[in-house]
């Protein structure tokens, strides 16, 4: 586990997808509900096409929490702003493999953690999980995008899910979480934690309005109670 939680498996709600005019009250939902972290999605509008927030949003979200940061940054140059989120409060960064040559991205993945941070790596779909092989040991989390980066809300590619379980073999002798981020819900979260993954990111899921958050987190959460 990433967060020491306890838990078997950890979640993270990802903020995307919350009401961006009330989200202290919904970081503080998210945490009275039992979220292991919170998830924030970092866009810059280069990397991928649209703009999120960026530090000040994760300093005003480190004074309203307790919670484990975790930052997700979807963002080109990661190396120039990660110093800039762990002073922030981040406590897990994670870069793109896909943004950085692979001589930078183990320079950038060793400095977030002299920085005192967790470092992750995150693919993307096209991604193979090979990609990693040669990282093992140099970062905290592989992280596997179950959709293209970019967006709250598409619905998860299950081509992933072979994906997940090649990584979940081949960290062996790293206890290194596989994650899964994106379209994960009660019907795809058990899907993945059978095929490996211990550290869940949702967005939609949790903060689709349908339900209260509480009762979102706890159905997520049984789902994948027995598997
Ligand atoms: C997508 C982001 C995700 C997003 C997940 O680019 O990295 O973290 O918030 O949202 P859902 O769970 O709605 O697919
Ligand atoms: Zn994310």
């Amino acid at each position: 586990m990433l967060w020491a939680s306890a838990r078997r498996v950890e979640i993270a709600p990802s903020i995307l997808a919350a009401d961006f005019t009330a989200i202290g009250a919904a970081v503080r939902e998210v945490e009275a509900a039992g979220a292991d972290a919170l998830h924030l999605d970092v866009m810059d509008g280069h990397f991928v096409p649209e703009i999120s927030f960026g530090r000040r949003m994760v300093e005003a979200i480190r004074a309203c929490t307790r919670l484990p940061l975790d930052v997700h940054l979807m963002v080109e140059e990661p190396q120039r702003h990660a110093p800039g989120f762990i002073r922030a409060g981040a406590g897990l960064i994670t870069i793109h493999f896909e943004a950085l040559p692979l001589p930078l991205l183990r320079a950038t993945l060793s400095q977030i953690r002299k920085q005192g941070a967790r470092a992750g790596v995150a693919i993307k779909p096209a991604t193979p999980a090979a990609a990693l092989d040669e990282l093992w040991g140099t970062f905290d989390l592989a992280l596997v995008m179950t959709v293209e980066p970019g967006y709250s809300g598409q619905p998860f590619q299950p081509e992933m899910l072979p994906k997940i379980a090649a990584l979940a073999q081949r960290r062996a002798g790293w206890p290194c979480p596989v994650g899964v981020d994106g379209g994960i819900d009660e019907a795809t979260a058990p899907r993945c934690v059978a095929a490996g993954a211990t550290y869940l990111v949702a967005g939609a899921s949790i903060f689709n309005g349908q339900r209260s958050v509480h009762d979102a987190l706890g159905a997520l959460r049984r789902s994948i109670e027995r598997v």
